[in-house]
């Protein structure tokens, strides 16, 4: 009605009340679909293991003078230069899968988890470990650098010869 004060309200009234309970339920969606939406995201993406390539560069194999083991314990192998050629071997245990250690002052490869002990051409001589350690495909690319596949052990001896 005109000239009619608008009074002040306290917030108790039935508009005031209807609003909070719109301005409730509308959050309540938003955090609903933003719930949803995180979960629906995972759901329809890729569950891929992205593992590094099997494949090592190791580099220009001048880099392994004669008579030498360089452990590469990132890649977990041994790069072994001997008179008859360049070889790798993996670094891992065929006990239980730990990364065994090359000992230059003993001159042989070294299991820290129970003790067995292998030579530089990975023939195991002491403790449990129920195989030698397996020789890996090893070859020069067409740049000259020395390329070793983790996940290709061989069934015999393989040099590279340099
Ligand atoms: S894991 Fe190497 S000896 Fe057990």
């Amino acid at each position: 009605m005109p000239g009619e004060a608008k009074k002040a309200c306290s917030g108790a009234c039935e508009e005031c009340s209807r609003r909070r309970f719109t301005a409730v339920g509308l959050g309540a969606v938003a955090i609903a679909g933003a719930g949803s939406a995180v979960f629906g995201y995972s759901f329809l993406s890729p569950n891929a293991l992205y593992e590094p390539s099997p494949i090592v560069d190791a580099g220009k194999p001048d880099r392994y003078p004669l008579d030498s083991v360089t452990p590469d314990v990132a890649s977990g192998l041994y790069i072994v230069h001997r008179a008859e050629g360049i070889y790798a071997l993996s670094a891992v245990c065929t006990h239980l899968g730990c990364l065994t250690a090359w000992k230059p002052d003993l001159g042989i490869i070294a299991c820290p988890c129970h003790g067995s002990k292998f030579h530089a051409d990975g023939i195991k001589f002491e403790g449990p470990a129920p195989r030698p350690l397996p020789w890996l495909k090893t070859w020069v690319n067409d740049d000259g650098n020395l390329l070793i596949d983790r996940s290709e052990p061989l069934t015999q001896k393989q040099f590279v010869r340099i």
